[in-house]
């Protein structure tokens, strides 16, 4: 049930308090395994922010504590809400014939090829009403929030041509509006429609003269993504749209090395994008690369998992390497049907031999980063939004070891209870 947002919210009993507290930039190398943890913690909302966060029994004492609504955490582990920073989480129906046809043997690229994949999405985005968009993604947004997803990026990209994807980005835009999960939206370049096959350069001049500038326009979008890889579009062709997106004032995302090591996220982030993503067959050299930038490494495992490939993104040496690692569940019906970041942690740890302290940084605070939101959400610091969820486990490394499971127990978003599982 909400609570009222008039009177102070004092969460007590957090046997695990996650604060994430430390610089106020990406954590580098060993940062990523710092949560600040604090036991038998407290925080105390008030209007909607992080008023005191530390020991339960100092918190308690402040005089606003005393006349808040209290909330007993039962001694689990709380944490900020996770900032899911890749997803396609807008389709209009899932594709379990691409499913069915990988496991007979196809893969991504060939079933693409054939016409399924993004273009099979696109065919069933073109039938389906913004209205029915609109309720597939609050429904989503719920799911989010039941699994602990305070904030998500939604690209849209299924549409391919500017109707379609005016359509996608409207009914983003619709379902963010009163949604208790706050969603950023992405202008996504994901696919050369089947007509402009031969055409590719008119292709890209319609999205640079025509879809970017109206995007920006009606101020559908915040980022700017394309899925630069081997049968989609080339870097030089990324980089012309890139280039483009950067002029009209879009941040920039790109979705790189995810199906051939392609130099991707080096353009990328030499154009400074806010976060390079997938990065499946990224090599030494780009890793020495990326060092010297500022763009987030954004990490999908989910797809690796359902594609039935093996190829995990070298999470070890990005953060060995000091690059603030991000992970996101890459919701979608091709590569990912999962919205759970719990997941996406038991990959991150058991496959990718992350430790769930660095799991839970990336998929917090380093998702933040990665919408360009780590000063507002992320951690619980001061200050910051109030965005947290407690996790029905006693060990914050429960999260990861019980796998497949959503632990989620109660989520707060802007100082209010938006979930509340029943028991
Ligand atoms: O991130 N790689 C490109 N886009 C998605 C897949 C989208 C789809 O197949 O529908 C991804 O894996």
């Amino acid at each position: 049930m909400p609570l009222t947002e008039a009177r102070p919210l004092l969460v007590v009993n957090c046997g695990q308090l996650l604060t994430l507290r430390g610089p106020r930039r990406p954590r580098a190398g060993k940062e990523m395994a710092e949560l600040g943890l604090v036991r038998n913690g407290a925080l105390l909302i008030k209007d909607r922010i992080v008023a005191m966060v530390g020991r339960g029994d100092r918190v308690c004492r402040s005089p606003d504590a005393r006349k808040a609504v209290r909330l007993d955490a039962r001694g689990k582990v709380v944490l900020p809400g996770f900032v899911d920073s890749h997803t396609h989480a807008l389709f209009a129906a899932p594709r379990v014939e691409d499913y069915v046809a990988r496991i007979s043997g196809a893969s991504y690229s060939q079933i693409a090829r054939a016409g399924g994949g993004i273009r099979a999405s696109a065919r069933r985005m073109r039938s389906a009403s913004e209205r029915v968009l609109i309720e597939r993604l609050k429904n989503v947004v719920r799911l989010f929030l039941e699994h602990g997803t305070t904030t998500a990026e939604v690209k849209s990209g299924y549409g391919l041509d500017l109707v379609q994807e005016l359509k996608m980005l409207r009914a983003i835009r619709a379902a963010a509006e009163d949604a208790a999960c706050e969603l950023v939206p992405t202008l996504l370049v994901h696919e050369i429609p089947a007509r402009y096959t031969t055409e590719r350069a008119r292709f890209l001049q319609l999205v640079r003269r025509r879809l970017i500038p109206r995007v920006a326009r009606e101020r559908l979008a915040e980022f700017f993504d394309v899925f630069c890889d081997r049968g989609f579009f080339s870097l030089a062709e990324a980089k012309e749209l890139l280039g483009a997106a950067a002029g009209a004032g879009f941040k920039l995302k790109l979705h790189a090395e995810q199906l051939a090591r392609t130099g991707a996220a080096r353009m990328a982030a030499g154009l400074n994008a806010v976060s390079v993503d997938h990065l499946d067959h990224l090599s030494e050299t780009d890793i020495r690369w990326l060092r010297g930038t500022r763009t987030i490494a954004t990490l999908l495992p989910g797809s690796v998992l359902h594609l039935g490939s093996t190829d995990y993104p070298p999470a070890r040496r990005l953060i060995d390497g000091k690059i603030p690692v991000a992970l996101a569940t890459n919701f979608n019906p091709g590569s990912s049907p999962t919205l759970n970041m719990q997941m996406i942690l038991s990959l991150a740890c058991s496959q990718m031999r992350m430790s769930p302290a660095e799991a839970i940084t990336a998929a917090t605070i380093h998702g933040a980063y990665a919408v360009g939101r780590g000063a507002r959400v992320g951690s619980l610091e001061l200050g910051k939004q109030a965005d947290l969820a407690i996790m029905d486990v006693d060990d914050y490394r429960e999260i990861p070891y019980f796998f497949g499971m959503n632990h989620c127990a109660t989520v707060i978003k802007k100082g209010r209870v938006v979930y509340h599982k029943a028991t």
